[in-house]
């Protein structure tokens, strides 16, 4: 049987570590940096895992019920919501992940953007 993303890349382990760094540069940004000041990161990066981890194919789950309850009170405008969308891509081009790979999970994050943005 073929391989799924998520085994390709090499489980949570890896995901977790493109997590990490993406956080990084996600707190980092002048335009959404302030959004995750004083926020619990372990707790983020361990979700944003499991969800990344569920549209490789990997064994996680998180519901778009849970995402909503998690951003109804963050007032996420479009802007905000690019910028995280291209971060994403650009930390995941850095770790090589393949571009049709990224077109993947980029098309999962945008098509719940109406969940997130609620400005
Ligand atoms: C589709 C795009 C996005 C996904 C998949 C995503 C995913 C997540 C996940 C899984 C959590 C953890 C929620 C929990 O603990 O249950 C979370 C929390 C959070 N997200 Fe997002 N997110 C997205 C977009 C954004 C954007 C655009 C922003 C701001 C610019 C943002 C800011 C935050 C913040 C500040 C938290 C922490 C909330 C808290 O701890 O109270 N997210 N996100």
């Amino acid at each position: 049987m073929a391989q799924t993303m998520f085994e390709r890349y090499g489980g949570f382990a890896s995901v977790s570590k493109v997590v990490g760094e993406f956080y990084e540069r996600a707190t980092e940004s002048p335009i959404i940096g302030h959004y995750f000041a004083g926020k619990e990161m372990r707790t983020l990066i361990d979700h944003q895992t499991k969800f990344i981890s569920s549209i490789m194919g990997g064994p996680a789950s998180y519901s778009d019920d849970q995402l909503k309850v998690a951003h109804a009170n963050l007032k996420i405008d479009g802007q905000a919501f690019n910028e995280m969308a291209t971060i994403l891509s650009e930390t995941l081009e850095d770790y090589d992940f393949k571009a049709e790979d990224i077109a993947i999970l980029v098309r999962g994050i945008q098509d719940r953007m109406h969940i997130i943005v609620t400005q």
